[in-house]
């Protein structure tokens, strides 16, 4: 009985959904060729990203009133398949999701299989913790199982190291010229140059047809905080390192693509319980990360890294040492 109830409500949502046609940005009401130019140089391409905008960003981007604006979403909304989809889809979709392996069984296991595809893994922790040398280990080890993957290492601290690169490889058993081939290195000069190069993540994929399995961002927020120093500026950072975290969230999920960030930490000095220390950006990396990672220095030089968020597995906590070949763990 409850499953037909189940299934004609099912039906009864999929008929909504396919009742509306697809509708293009030049659609809406207002939208000439010359601001639909302007929408799509500001990113906003799809009647979708016009849907979830705001008026404030809708005449900034296109130079419209704020009326018009409104008008704008108001139509781009309606004429949406704002889409509901069923649990099962929903489970489909999480069946495509991929793990990418760290280089240590015990890290990956703490992860559920490894870094996911289709999310942002954020991970966190004091200088030479080990962020990048994880950064260094995603992008040759997705070669192991496919030897056509690509790594987007979107560089602004200028710590890449294709030496690395090929230790690693070498540990790994894989070909170093051909891994060091397949990762596409960009260095940012500033947060403006970076935010524009994790959009050109796409063209890469779409245009370029490249195979994209990670894309990394070592580091996420050292450019902000250099760049926007003082509490006047705080807002307009954070507002900033939205978008960018939007962007690599949408490059996520579209493509499915891991997508890993490096953050360093903050001394908090008012705490006087547990760890005193905090990752930048606060909020807004923080819950546009699907998966946060905390690494600190052990003992004897081990490194260990811990599970702070995520949606569906348990805290934990691992130990291993960055050797030469990679992660071992302890
Ligand atoms: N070839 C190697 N063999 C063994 N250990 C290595 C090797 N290269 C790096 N390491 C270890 O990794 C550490 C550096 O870690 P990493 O650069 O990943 O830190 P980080 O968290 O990115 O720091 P930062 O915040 O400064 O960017 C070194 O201190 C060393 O312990
Ligand atoms: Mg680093």
């Amino acid at each position: 009985m409850e499953e037909t109830m189940e299934e004609r409500v099912e039906e009864q949502v999929e008929e909504k959904i396919e009742e509306k046609p697809n509708v293009g940005i030049e659609d809406i009401p207002g939208v000439g060729a010359a601001t639909a130019e302007k929408l799509i140089a500001g990113g906003y391409d799809t009647v979708l990203s016009i849907a979830v905008s705001s008026p404030g960003e809708m005449t900034e981007a296109a130079g419209v009133t704020e009326t018009v604006a409104r008008k704008m979403i108001q139509f781009a909304r309606e004429s949406m398949n704002m889409g509901f989809e069923s649990g099962q889809d929903v489970m489909k979709r999480r069946e495509q999701v991929k793990k990418l392996s760290t280089g240590s069984e015990a890290f990956n296991t703490m992860l559920g299989g490894g870094v996911e595809t289709g999310c942002v893994t954020e991970c966190y922790g004091e200088f030479g913790s080990g962020k990048t040398q994880v950064a260094h280990l995603l992008a040759v080890n997705i070669q192991k199982e496919d030897p056509n993957a690509v790594a987007v290492y979107i560089d602004t601290e200028n710590t890449f190291r294709p030496e690395r690169i090929r230790e690693l490889s070498d540990g790994a058993g894989l070909d170093a010229d051909q891994v060091l081939g397949n990762i596409k290195v960009a260095r940012a000069y500033n947060s403006d140059h970076q935010m524009l190069l994790s959009e050109k993540v796409e063209d890469l994929i779409k245009k370029q047809g490249l195979n994209v399995k990670v894309v990394i961002v070592d580091s996420l927020t050292a450019h902000f905080r250099a760049e926007f120093i003082g509490r006047g500026t705080l807002a307009e950072r954070q507002q900033k390192l939205n978008r960018h975290m939007h962007t690599l969230m949408k490059v996520a999920s579209t493509y499915n693509v891991a997508v890993y960030v490096t953050n360093q930490v903050m001394a908090k000095p008012d705490t006087f319980f547990g760890d005193p220390t905090a990752s930048i950006g606060g909020h807004i990396v923080g819950h546009n990360s699907t998966f946060r990672i905390y690494l600190r220095k052990g003992r004897k030089g081990s490194r260990v890294a811990k599970l702070v968020d995520s949606p569906n597995l348990p805290e934990g906590e691992v130990n291993f040492m960055v050797t030469a070949a990679g992660l071992q763990d302890l």
